[in-house]
């Protein structure tokens, strides 16, 4: 191993990495893919006695669309969720003392982001650090990205579920997520955890929240809690999946 590769690696240890969501799907497509796609140019048919079922495009096709949608899944992962982020962030007027609420926040993009908003403020995230949602999804993870950005004493993480949080009334300013809500099973918790991020907004305060599904229900829940909802944005040409974003204002 040269002296240059190892270098770089020490590098890349000294990165902060934000992981790739949905690892699995992104492995499951990236596998699926291209055996489907050589499959259908070389087995094009398969022969039952009489019966003859010719497969060549639907293979190649859906090999194809399942190439694509791990590479789309993985730019994103690496590279367009920053400037996503970036775009959610700027949708708030920062004032630098906010406390601020990360909710699912992996391994810290929003907090992070967030943090380097603040001045006497403070980021925190709460998580349940699920594996399947997120690669490497550890508190330790996110507080280490936190530590490489220079925001370390300006975050702090907890364990906890955003449908039944620990946080009293009012408590934060600005609360954030980014494909967070859609990961919990079921409805009726998915509704819970959008009053629970009603109930713990201070008066004044926005919840600026992105997910590829089930926005609508987000709105709904949000705006029965007595929030003012605004569908901020669809975007189709630079996240993957392609991303909504809703901002709900506390009246003051
Ligand atoms: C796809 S990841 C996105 C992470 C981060 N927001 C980002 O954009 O990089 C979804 C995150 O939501 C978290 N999550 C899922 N259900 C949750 C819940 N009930 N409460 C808090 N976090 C949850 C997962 O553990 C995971 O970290």
């Amino acid at each position: 191993m040269g002296l240059m590769h190892l270098r770089r690696m020490e590098g890349d240890a000294q990165r902060p990495d934000y992981g790739v969501d949905a690892p699995g799907v992104v492995r499951v497509f990236a596998i699926a893919g291209p055996i489907l796609f050589i499959w259908g140019w070389f087995k094009p048919a398969l022969h039952i006695g009489d019966f003859t079922w010719h497969f060549r495009g639907m293979f190649i096709s859906t090999g194809f669309v399942f190439m694509m949608q791990a590479l789309l899944m993985y730019v994103y992962a690496k590279r367009w969720k920053f400037k996503h982020r970036d775009r959610m962030l700027a949708l708030h007027a920062w004032r630098g003392d906010e406390r601020v609420l990360d909710v699912g926040c992996g391994l810290g993009l929003l907090m992070v982001g967030a943090a380097k908003r603040l001045t006497t403020g403070r980021s925190i995230g709460v998580d349940i650090w699920s594996g399947k949602d997120l690669s490497n999804n550890t508190p330790q993870h996110a507080l280490r990205n936190a530590t490489l950005e220079g925001m370390a004493d300006r975050v702090e993480v907890r364990t906890e579920s955003i449908v039944e949080t620990s946080f009293a009334d009012a408590s934060f300013d600005v609360v954030l997520s980014n494909l967070c809500i859609h990961n919990i099973p079921k409805r009726t918790d998915r509704d819970r955890a959008c009053r629970e991020i009603a109930r713990i907004l201070k008066p004044g305060g926005e919840a600026i929240i992105s997910d590829f599904q089930k926005t609508a229900d987000y709105s709904r829940v949000l705006r029965e809690a007595g929030l003012n909802v605004e569908r901020v944005c669809k975007r189709w040409t630079d996240t993957f999946p392609p991303l909504t974003v809703i901002r709900a204002r506390r009246r003051s």
